[in-house]
């Protein structure tokens, strides 16, 4: 939640802090703002609303060659002006930006107002510039004054600061991410990647307690003691254009229709001689495995759900957990549990939390992540990476099907590995088959009637979603995303239990979407046709030749494939349905009212 960027360099400062911005609004988008030096006084320009309109309310570009950025989304204080960051000190000369919470921010309000600081925002930020003004003037240095002021801090922060004067950036982090990116005459720091990926691929992932001082010439990163450290720096190997919409109207539309280069990505080099194998993790990785925990939130729960559903299938001990659940949820954990934190950004609060208590009751750690150099793939013991590419759009999609096919995967590496698990009996047809589906996504892409369909349905009370075994998992997906983007009722459902409750809301104005695989699926049938007899619309999301097909007023087709790679074609079919409803609803498709991306909070 939140993006922050900083720029140094020699050139000017504003562009690439707002085009940063632009790629860091998947993190949040309800109040926007930069601040720059230019050696007449730091200049702080900020607004509610999006990066658009702070572009907008600018009369010209701000000049300076350095300065810091922010897009919001709220904590504490609503989406106003004066919440939106930076947040300067009384005098305006101390300008931070900040990606995280302060807890204690209540009592250093008060002991600085003391002082005589005056506060002009609701914000826990606010301090932070207070702090270092108040450390700057009893030491008289920047740099020592940044490290006393995140001394007293107390929560989660990334922070980067400019002061007037001075041809430096300070930046710190702890429990917030925060990378470094090495142009070759500039310097970037920011929450993630794509908000420099245009400029430069050569990183630096920061870790907590790194205190960062930037000037256009060098960078110098210490710990919280002064003391030099060293980082290695890596390059990011995601594609420049996939920061940017190219020609798509929306990122949501582009990463959907990106799903088989994601897929291909996925796959590439991990099925061999019908065998999957990971970098890093060989055959016998996980031979001492008896249990495997899988904990995530939102849609990396239901492509948990998918996966972990394999694992219980070889007759392995599986749980899937809610993250923000952990604690009340989760069996018994000792050194032969095998907590898999599954999320795209390695960032989400609640999984980095789940996972934490795993490793502190004695589980070894895996995170299957997208984001190379997040805090869950540097926490965990292990990491797996779903290669999908950056994903900006709120709406998960091509993360989805890259995480349900690289749980699969993991689902047979852990199975090969447990002495006693049982091996489905067509492994090898099933890791075959795995190889078609790229094409399979790119047949639903081409054929979909998904956009006629939602046209016919939009104007429905409550949409409802169900499905029996790995298609349940689906039918939550699948009214996550319509939910999430259209702002319609939605909600997925074991299709067994309609009767158990639902039905009671089921009328000729709600459509049923019956999502079948081809495996365990008996009971859709079944259900969909209550629904129909109190008059539903039914429509089949599946195989031409299912039997639901019959008896449905409508369906959304997908190839044959092994049952297993079914329900993540039924899923592109869903994924297209609510963007189209909502692109017909006129909803902002990549930025959902209320929600950000990376769920840094808990
Ligand atoms: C899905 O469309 C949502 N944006 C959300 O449910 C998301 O999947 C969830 O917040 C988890 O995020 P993560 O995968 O980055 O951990």
């Amino acid at each position: 939640m939140c993006g922050i960027i900083a720029r140094i360099g020699h050139g000017n400062a504003a562009e690439p802090l707002l085009s940063g911005l632009e790629n860091l609004e998947y993190r949040g988008y309800d109040s926007a703002g930069i601040a720059v030096q230019n050696g007449s006084g730091v200049k702080v320009h900020k607004c509610s609303g999006e990066v658009s309109r702070l572009k907008s309310k600018l009369d010209s570009q701000p000049h300076g060659n350095m300065g810091i950025g922010h897009t919001r989304w709220s904590t504490h204080g609503p989406p106003t002006d004066e919440n939106a960051h930076p947040h300067t000190d009384t005098a305006g000369d101390v300008a931070v930006v900040h990606n995280g919470v302060i807890d204690n921010y209540e009592e250093l309000k008060t002991s600085l107002r003391a002082e005589g600081h005056e506060f002009e925002s609701d914000t826990d930020t606010e301090v932070i510039p207070h702090l270092i003004d108040e450390y700057r003037a009893e030491t008289g240095d920047t740099e020592r004054a940044v490290r006393r002021a995140v001394d007293v801090l107390e929560g989660s922060y990334a922070i980067a600061a400019i002061v007037d004067g001075e041809e430096a950036v300070y930046a710190a982090r702890k429990g917030s991410p925060l990378v470094l990116g090495l142009d070759d005459d500039e310097w970037y720091l920011a929450s993630d990647v794509p908000a420099f990926l245009e400029r430069t691929e050569d990183v630096i992932y920061l870790e907590d307690g790194d205190l960062v001082v930037l000037d256009p010439d060098a960078y110098r990163i210490t710990d919280l003691d002064g003391n030099p450290v060293e980082r290695a720096v890596d390059t990011v190997d995601w594609d420049p254009e996939d920061a940017g919409k190219g020609e798509y109207d929306h990122y949501m539309r582009k990463e959907i229709h990106t799903q088989p280069t994601a897929l291909a990505n996925t796959i590439e080099g991990r099925i061999e001689d019908g065998d999957v194998a990971f970098e890093d993790l060989p055959a016998g990785s996980f031979e001492d495995v008896e249990c495997v925990q899988f904990v995530a939130c939102g849609t990396s729960y239901h492509a948990a759900m998918y996966g972990g559903q394999l694992v219980r299938e070889a007759g392995i001990r599986t749980e899937v957990l809610r993250a923000s659940e952990y604690e009340s949820t989760s069996g018994p954990v000792d050194e032969n549990t095998l907590a898999v934190a599954v999320t795209q950004s390695g960032e989400t609060a609640d999984t980095l939390d789940a996972v934490r208590t795993a490793a502190d009751r004695g589980a070894r750690t895996l995170a299957v992540t997208n984001v190379v150099g997040s805090t869950a793939a540097r926490e965990a013991d292990d990491a797996v990476y779903i290669r999908a590419g950056p994903e900006v759009g709120v709406a998960a999609t091509k993360t989805y099907s890259s995480q349900a096919v690289t749980l699969a995967m993991l689902s047979q590496r852990i199975a090969g590995d447990v002495p006693t698990a049982t091996a489905a009996d067509d492994r090898a047809a099933m890791l075959e088959a795995l190889a078609d589906l790229p094409q399979q996504v790119e047949t639903v892409l081409e054929t979909s009637e998904a956009e006629p369909l939602a046209a016919d349905t939009i104007d429905s009370e409550s949409f409802f979603f169900i499905g029996n075994g790995p298609a349940h998992s689906v039918a939550l997906e699948g009214a996550l995303k319509f939910k999430e983007i259209t702002y319609e009722h939605a909600e997925g459902f074991a299709a067994g239990e309609l009767k158990h409750g639902p039905l009671a809301l089921v009328t000729g104005k709600t459509p049923v979407f019956a999502v079948a695989t081809g495996d365990a699926d008996g009971k859709t049938k079944t259900n969909a046709i209550e629904a129909k007899s109190r008059g539903a619309p039914i429509v089949a999301v599946g195989p031409d030749d299912h039997p639901l097909v019959d008896i449905a007023d409508a369906h959304l087709s997908v190839p044959d494939t092994h049952p297993v790679w079914t329900g993540l074609l039924a899923n592109v079919q869903l994924q297209l349905l609510s963007y189209h409803a909502a692109t017909q609803l006129d909803r902002p498709i990549d930025k959902p009212r209320n929600l950000a991306k990376s769920v840094t909070v808990e």
